[in-house]
């Protein structure tokens, strides 16, 4: 659990950066600080800004990019767009989801794992594409699958 006044001392020290009305900016960093938004910090933020909660935790939950609880050890992130879909990203999720344990959008109970969509990494020629804690990961395949699980479970 993240303590509360270590993220209002985080917060406190960013507004006096002079960032005062930089909502993203100052997610972005309590999310890279923190591992993820606490639910908890979002009437802090919101005060340190002069925002309502609503407009904070409105824009936490419109971007994908913002977690609310800690994030898993390992994150695979699978390409959902159109061209990794053309060549068979669909059937690779399935599999992906099966091996791991985890179903998409959703982290393992044990918080070892979690499956994540993203749409287009720039690699659409050599698709199906992931990333495997930020490490991308081209023309996955049944191998690819057994390999990206070995390493995520070690
Ligand atoms: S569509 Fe998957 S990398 Fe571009």
């Amino acid at each position: 659990m993240t303590d509360l006044e270590e993220i209002q001392t985080f917060i406190d020290r960013f507004v006096r950066q002079g960032m005062r009305g930089a909502l993203l900016p100052l997610l972005h960093a309590v999310q890279e600080e923190f591992g993820h938004v606490d639910p908890k910090a979002v009437p802090l933020i919101a005060d340190a800004l002069n925002l309502s909660r609503a407009e904070v935790h409105g824009v936490i939950s419109f971007y994908h990019d913002f977690r609310t609880a800690a994030p898993a050890r390992h994150v695979v992130k699978l390409c959902r767009a159109e061209s990794c879909q053309s060549r068979g990203s669909a059937a690779i999720e399935a599999e992906l989801s099966r091996h791991l344990g985890v179903a998409m959008g959703n982290s393992r109970k044990d918080g070892q794992v979690a499956l994540e969509p993203v749409y287009c990494l720039g690699l659409c020629a050599i698709g199906p594409n992931a990333l495997v804690d930020d490490r991308p990961v081209a023309r996955i395949d049944s191998a690819a699958v057994e390999r990206i699980t070995s390493e995520v479970e070690a």
